[in-house]
């Protein structure tokens, strides 16, 4: 290796990104890259050999400097000396420590922060870090990036290289599609032992490219930043290229009638119906959140012949098995079958998958092991219909999706030109109970309070409903925000964040079939529901003379029928998933406190005041707590004082309409305005676990109105 300057980190940076982002080099978060390179130690004002090697965590399409771990390269060859042997290699990740060159993968104070790297830091007497910044941990890659004597090394999760890897035959296939230049390293779990037999072959075969790595990976190296990477595609395109050429055209069997995919109307109809039982389901040991995908690949894998053995197989890359479990609960019936058939087969699959995944356990587990984690699925494949994929939170169950559409390419490849041979169960299961994923699972911080929940909160484009869904998705529940107002919802979920946190949908809560496709949404979105704020609302406020039957009319369905067919749903869902769940009413200070010129809004508002306790009381038996707020006088970001209400109740008052607010404060025992947020943080803590035994409750949120105590 010759050695370089820090240059070689820009390089890094910009060949991961290349690379990660585009999935057919490697799975989101998938592989590692390093470069080698000198730079001045700070301690020594002496030139010193590095390794930039991405750490733990991260993606490589958005790796930055940050991201990177740096060691020394002479204590990590020096490594070699003490490694104890394969039976304990794992002590060799907490060696890696005592290799590092100070803190991480910052090249300077502030540096990373402005992309700045490379070149500059040089200029600036080194690779030191920043005081406070701290690079990514060493993963357990690091030892096959510093082992192998190249300046530049990838190690990537190619679809088209692990069919490669998985095909029973895989070293033959290697041979004959790449004669020489690409190796092949018999399987073999991450760490020491195997960066050691890489560098063996890179080391003995001068014009070797890279390697296949059975049952898991590709990894490549070259003298440069470009020809590692071209080493890396060639790889990857040439893998691919031999499958193509060679491929058996219908390399998962014959189509199985009944098995196609289901028209798209009623795939989506089916999905919805399915997602809150399966969500449930995959929730027996804790709450999940789903994610539904009706990928072409996907529908083509449960059409053919072969996917019920291939499935069973299961999944062979660690980085895949780890998110999706061993295997994959697959439901035996076909596309059209009857819906109270699919959710009985559904429960006894269930059953027998998690007696399956406990059989799994006891076969392997050792007294060492960590206890088992959870036997439900995480992946559950349904002819005709997709795949409904279950994490913690939205981006692991959208990413263990894609993870196992990662292993269906996987094994249309492997069994397009031999057959698919995953690596063996008990070696699964070393992976999957290593301490070393214990030890990264306990690093993971405290889930957030709403963490797994799912909420639907109506009229949330404006106002309190608008500050609802911002506080509840920071509380960590994914949001779906609803309203009339197309344009106003859109515009409030994208504030909130990407679509695994918030999506938006267009409904009307005075018609049923456009709550149905909002709950709808919900299901597809999310898996199903677990907590339903009903906001939607209005102001008509005439004395009762003016007050015509269609204002009586017009605020009695929003209010009082518009949030009665949105509970009927939310309780369907909530039913059918079996977690329980709540439903809180914005009522109003208005639903117990009379005054004059409002009959037909404080009529409405008493009207849920009461279905809040009638369902209180019906509910409460599946778990599901109702409960309402009542608000008074919020008048910054509400739409229905800005449209007009807010001027007419100023001018009553002689008060300019912006001090409107201010003069509602005086009228408060209190004497504080209230906000939507204070709304919002009663929603919050209603749901939020530690009132869990109340139901049937209001709580006012009005700075304090005696006329509206409850008694
Ligand atoms: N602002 C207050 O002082 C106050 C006091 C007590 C109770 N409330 C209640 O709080 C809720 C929210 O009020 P706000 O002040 O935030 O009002 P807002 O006007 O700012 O927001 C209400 C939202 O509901 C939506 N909406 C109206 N009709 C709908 C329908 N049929 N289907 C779907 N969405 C519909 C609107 O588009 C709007 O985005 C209402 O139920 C209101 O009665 C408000």
């Amino acid at each position: 290796m010759s050695p370089q300057e820090p240059t070689g980190v820009a390089e890094l940076i910009a060949r991961s990104n290349r690379l990660g982002s585009d999935r057919r080099n490697t799975n989101y978060a998938g592989g590692n890259t390093s470069a080698k390179g000198t730079a001045t130690d700070p301690a020594t004002g002496e030139p010193v050999e590095l390794l930039w090697v991405k750490g733990s965590g991260g993606d490589l399409g958005t790796l930055t400097p940050a991201g990177l771990a740096v060691l020394r390269l002479d204590r990590l060859r020096a490594l070699t000396g003490v490694y104890p042997g394969v039976e304990r290699e794992d002590e060799m990740v907490a060696a890696f420590d005592y290799c590092l060159h100070g803190l991480g993968g910052v090249v300077g104070p502030g540096l990373a922060e402005r992309g700045v790297v490379g070149s500059e830091a040089a200029e600036r007497g080194g690779a030191g870090p920043g005081p406070a910044e701290r690079g990514a941990a060493p993963s357990i890659d690091t030892a096959m990036h510093g082992l192998v004597d190249a300046a530049h090394v990838d190690h990537l999760h190619p679809d088209s290289g692990i069919a490669f890897a998985t095909a029973v035959d895989g070293e033959a296939l290697t041979a004959e599609c790449f004669g020489g230049r690409v190796g092949w390293v018999p399987w073999r779990r991450p760490g020491f032992q195997l960066g050691l037999d890489i560098a063996e072959l890179h080391r003995a075969s001068p014009g070797m490219i890279g390697v296949i790595l059975a049952g898991h990976g590709i990894t490549a190296w070259g003298a440069t930043s470009e020809e590692c990477e071209a080493n890396s595609l060639q790889i990857i395109t040439g893998a691919q290229r031999y499958l193509d050429e060679h491929g058996a055209r219908q390399s998962f069997g014959n189509e199985v009638p009944g098995y196609g995919p289901l028209p798209a109307a009623a795939r989506r109809a089916r999905a919805v119906e399915l997602a809150p039982l399966l969500r449930g389901l995959a929730s027996t040991d804790r709450p999940q959140v789903g994610h539904y995908t009706d990928d072409a690949a996907v529908l083509d894998f449960l059409a053919r012949s072969k996917h019920p053995a291939l499935a069973a197989l299961g999944t062979s890359c660690p980085d895949h098995f780890l998110r999706t479990k061993v295997a994959p609960l697959v439901l035996d019936l076909p596309a059209a079958a009857p819906l109270a058939d699919v959710a009985g087969r559904l429960r006894e699959l269930h059953a027998a998958y998690r007696e399956g995944y406990r059989g799994y356990y006891e076969r392997y587990a050792t007294p060492e092991s960590p206890p088992m984690r959870g036997a439900d699925p995480a992946i559950v494949l349904v002819p005709g219909v997709g795949m409904f994929g279950f994490g913690a939170d939205k981006q692991t169950a959208r990413v263990a999706g894609e993870f196992y559409l990662n292993a269906i390419n996987v094994m249309r490849g492997a069994e397009a030109v031999s057959t698919y041979a995953p690596i063996p169960e008990s070696e699964k299961f070393r992976i999957e109970y290593w301490e070393l994923e214990e030890a990264k699972l306990r690093r993971r911080p405290k889930p957030k309070a709403l963490a797994a929940r799912v909420a639907l909160v109506t009229g949330a484009g404006s106002g309190i409903g608008r500050a609802t869904a911002r506080r509840l998705a920071a509380e960590g529940a994914c949001v779906v925000l609803a309203d009339r107002d197309a344009a106003a919802v859109k515009e409030a979920a994208a504030e909130i964040g990407p679509a695994d946190v918030a999506v938006d949908v267009a409904a009307d809560v005075t018609d049923e079939a456009s709550i149905a496709a909002a709950f709808g949404v919900a299901a597809l979105a999310f898996g199903g529901v677990d907590l339903v704020v009903n906001n939607a609302g209005l102001s008509v406020s005439k004395p009762l003379a003016e007050t015509s039957a269609a204002d009586w009319d017009l605020q009695h369905s929003v209010l009082a029928r518009g949030s009665f067919l949105v509970s009927r749903e939310a309780a369907r869902v909530m039913l059918a998933q079996g977690m329980g769940g709540d439903i809180v009413y914005i009522c109003s200070k208005n639903a117990v406190f009379a005054g004059p010129g409002n009959v037909a809004y404080g009529a409405a508002k008493a009207d849920q005041a009461h279905q809040v306790r009638l369902l209180a009381a019906e509910l409460g038996e599946f778990g599901i707590r109702v409960n309402g707020i009542n608000p008074d006088a919020v008048v910054r970001g509400s739409g229905i004082f800005s449209g007009g209400w807010g001027a007419q109740r100023a001018a009553v008052y002689g008060v300019p309409e912006s001090q409107l607010g201010a003069f509602y404060a005086q009228r408060t025992l209190l004497k504080r305005e209230v906000l939507p947020e204070h709304v919002a943080a009663a929603v919050f803590v209603l749901t939020a676990g530690e009132l869990s035994l109340t139901t049937g409750l209001h709580i006012p949120v009005d700075a304090g109105v005696a006329a509206a105590f409850l008694r």
